[in-house]
C-alpha cells in the first residue's frame, strides 16, 4: 500500500561546512556541501567510514550548527532541533524502564497529549512496525530487530517531515537487518515522509533509494548521485540482478577511487553525466 507524500520535508542543503571541536582536535567534517532532497524522497548518503555521515545528519537535525551554508527544511531555515525532524540511530534511545507502549508514545507525553490518545496512537505505530502484542514489553526483552523497530515507531509517532536514519540496522546480524531493510520500505509505503539515510552498505544504499549521494573523503561533500531505477514495491529478489549488480559497481568505482587517498578529494562524475555521457 502506498499513501500520500507528507508534504513539508523537502531539504535543502546550500554550501555546508561543519566544523568539529576546537585546538589541536580541530576538524572540518563537511565542506561546501550540497544537497536537495525532495518531500517524500529516500536518498542514502553512502561514504567511506569517518568522512562525515553523521556530521552532516547531526547538522541536519540541528544538533550542530553549520560552520558556513545554510540548511532549509520545509522552506524553514534550521537553527536548533525541531518536531519535525526526527533521528533514529544506530544504537537505539529507548527507556529501559518504561514499557514498549510508554516508549512509544514518550514523545506525545512531552507534548502534553493526554494519555488515551496517546495509548492510541502508540498502538497504532507498533502496528504498523509489526509489534502488536509486545506493548507491554520491556526494551531488554526484545531482540536488537524489535529494538529498531520500538526505535522506528518511537520517532514516527511525532509525525515528523524528515527522518534522518544514521545507520539504523549495522548494528544487526545479515538476516535481521534484510528484514528490517523490507520493514523500512513498507513502513515508508505507508508514512511517506522524506528519508535521509546514512550507511557505508552499498547493497542497503541500493536496495532502500530513490537516490545515493556518493561522499568524498573528509571533509565531506556530494562527489556524485546515482538515481536507483528499480520500481516500488521492491522485492529482495532485485539485489540479484545484473542491474543491481552495475550500480553496485558504479559505487564501488565511485568509493574506492577516493579510498586510494589521491591528493586532492576526488570527485565522482554525478550519475547524470554518465549516463547522458555528457
Ligand atoms: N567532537 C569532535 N571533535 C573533533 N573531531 C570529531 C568530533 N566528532 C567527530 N570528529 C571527526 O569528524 C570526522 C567525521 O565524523 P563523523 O562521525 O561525521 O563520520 P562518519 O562518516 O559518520 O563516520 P562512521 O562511518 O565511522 O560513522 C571523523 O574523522 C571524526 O573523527
Ligand atoms: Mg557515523
Amino acid at each position: 500500500m502506498t499513501s500520500a507524500v507528507r508534504p513539508g520535508g523537502r531539504v535543502e542543503i546550500r554550501g555546508l561546512s561543519v566544523v568539529l571541536g576546537a585546538g589541536a582536535r580541530r576538524t572540518e567534517a563537511v565542506r561546501d556541501l550540497d544537497l536537495t532532497v525532495e518531500s517524500g524522497e529516500l536518498v542514502s548518503l553512502l561514504g567511506p567510514s569517518g568522512c562525515g555521515k553523521s556530521t552532516i545528519l547531526n547538522a541536519v537535525a540541528g544538533y550542530v550548527p553549520p560552520a558556513r551554508g545554510s540548511i532549509v527544511v520545509g522552506g524553514e531555515r534550521v537553527d536548533g532541533p525541531g518536531p519535525e525532524r526526527g533521528m533514529v540511530f544506530q544504537q537505539n534511545t529507548l527507556l529501559p524502564w518504561k514499557t514498549v507502549l510508554n516508549n512509544v508514545g514518550f514523545g506525545l507525553k512531552m507534548r502534553g497529549v493526554p494519555e488515551r490518545e496517546r495509548r492510541e496512537a502508540s498502538r497504532r505505530l507498533l502496528q504498523l512496525v509489526g509489534l502488536s502484542g509486545f506493548e507491554d514489553a520491556y526494551p531488554a526483552h526484545l531482540s536488537g530487530g524489535m529494538q529498531q523497530r520500538v526505535e522506528i515507531a518511537r520517532v514516527l509517532i511525532t509525525e515528523p517531515r524528515v527522518v534522518l536514519m544514521d545507520e539504523p540496522f549495522s548494528a544487526l546480524d545479515a538476516q535481521t537487518r534484510l528484514a528490517m531493510q523490507e520493514l523500512l520500505l513498507d513502513v515508508w509505503g505507508q508514512v511517506r515522509t522524506t528519508v535521509l539515510f546514512v550507511t557505508h552498505d552499498i547493497d542497503e544504499a541500493i536496495f532502500l533509494s530513490d537516490r545515493i549521494a556518493l561522499m568524498t573523503g573528509r571533509p565531506c561533500s556530494v562527489g556524485g548521485e546515482i538515481a536507483i531505477p528499480f520500481e516500488r514495491p521492491r522485492s529482495a529478489a532485485i539485489v540479484g540482478s545484473s542491474e543491481f549488480a552495475a550500480i553496485k559497481r558504479q559505487c564501488l568505482d565511485a568509493l574506492g577511487y577516493e579510498g586510494r587517498g589521491a591528493a586532492t578529494p576526488a570527485r565522482a562524475t554525478p550519475a547524470r553525466e554518465q549516463q547522458t555521457g555528457a
